[in-house]
């Protein structure tokens, strides 16, 4: 029988490779899976415990906050507050950053964090997803935080990584030397190694992306749909979830695009930068993967504000040279 790995030996033995360490992000890690459980649980039951639908608030994103955003948030911060190896943490859910004890004088990383990505499929039943990104804080411990602990670009994230409640739960993430992928095994309440060294196929033919935005898109978005539409290649498919990270996994596993444009009257797209953009980048770019804006990669962006958002075309490596040939290509 082949040894089984689960998420707390394989983030034990990454910390035994660096004996330097002080395994706050061990620590972390670990406090991010427990919350993982906690939120999949509530997802499972969602139906039947009330929790289901909007609340009466909207949130800094202008959207309609659902119940399980605000318990996924809720949940992911007490967990991570009182686990000491935070100092700061962002939420799309919060217009301002929250610091953790003494304000955020002691805790060695900063924590982005998206805690329910997808809420329009919460309802339906849909999958969806929670979002993270981890940085190291700028300012020397034992000093306030400030934005900049906040405003990072994201080729500095020390780990990045997402969890999805799908038809299993899983929890795929990097600290900067390959990706993995954990699964959630429901009757022990553990995560295994499932997917060891995720690889993006190089070519892929699957594109994602919101149909109905596309009269709004700029023409090389539109040029390189159709050219999506209109190949010869019998095995492209159009797939789009709504939920950005099923629609990437989904992706990251069979090889495609994920596009979120820049729109008329919406220049920036939709995704935010720090809590959903950057944590995929780190992740597709050390699964072999792209990730960028109009302008070039994600993870060489510094946001200038915790909500700033960009568009962001995400996937596989050929797929996202191809949309760049229609940047350049002139248009008729
Ligand atoms: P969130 O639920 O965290 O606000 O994110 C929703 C995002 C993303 O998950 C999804 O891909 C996208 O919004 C869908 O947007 P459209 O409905 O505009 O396609
Ligand atoms: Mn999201
Ligand atoms: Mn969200």
């Amino acid at each position: 029988m082949t040894k089984t790995v689960t998420l707390q030996e394989f983030i034990m033995d990454g910390q035994a490779a660096f004996p330097f360490v002080s395994g706050q992000l061990t620590r972390l890690l670990t406090d991010l899976a427990i919350g993982a459980k906690i939120v999949n649980h509530q997802v499972n039951r969602a139906g039947l415990a009330g929790i289901l639908g909007a609340t009466d608030n909207i949130n800094v994103q202008d959207e309609q906050q659902q119940k399980l955003d605000v318990f996924a948030d809720r949940t992911f911060q007490r967990i991570l507050t009182a686990g000491k190896s935070v100092a700061g943490i962002g939420s799309e859910e919060r217009e301002d950053f929250i610091l953790c004890g003494d304000a955020g004088r002691h805790g060695k990383y900063v924590v982005m964090i998206d805690p329910l990505d997808g809420s329009s499929n919460i309802d339906v039943n849909v999958s969806i997803g929670t979002i993270f990104s981890i940085h190291k804080r700028t300012t020397p411990m034992g000093e306030p935080l400030t934005d900049e602990d906040f405003l990072q670009p994201g080729d500095r994230q020390v780990a990045a990584g997402y969890i999805l409640y799908g038809s299993s739960t899983m929890l795929v993430y990097t600290t900067g030397t390959g990706v993995n992928g954990f699964t959630l095994d429901p009757a022990v309440g553990e995560f295994f190694l499932s997917h060891p060294g995720m690889q993006f196929p190089e070519h892929g033919s699957t594109y994602s992306i919101n149909d109905a935005l596309l009269s709004r898109a700029t023409p090389p978005v539109r040029t390189f749909i159709d050219g999506c539409r209109e190949t010869s290649d019998p095995a492209f498919r159009a797939r789009y979830i709504g939920s950005l990270v099923a629609d990437f996994h989904r992706n990251l596993i069979h090889g495609g695009i994920y596009l979120y444009p820049s729109l008329v009257g919406k220049p920036e797209g939709k995704l935010r930068l720090l809590y959903e953009c950057a944590p995929l980048a780190f992740i597709a770019e050390q699964a072999g993967g792209s990730a960028e804006d109009d302008q070039g990669r994600i993870m060489e962006r510094t946001p200038s504000h915790l909500h700033e958002r960009v568009p962001f075309y995400v996937g596989s490596r050929h797929l996202l040279h191809a949309l760049n040939a229609c940047r350049k290509a002139p248009v008729n």
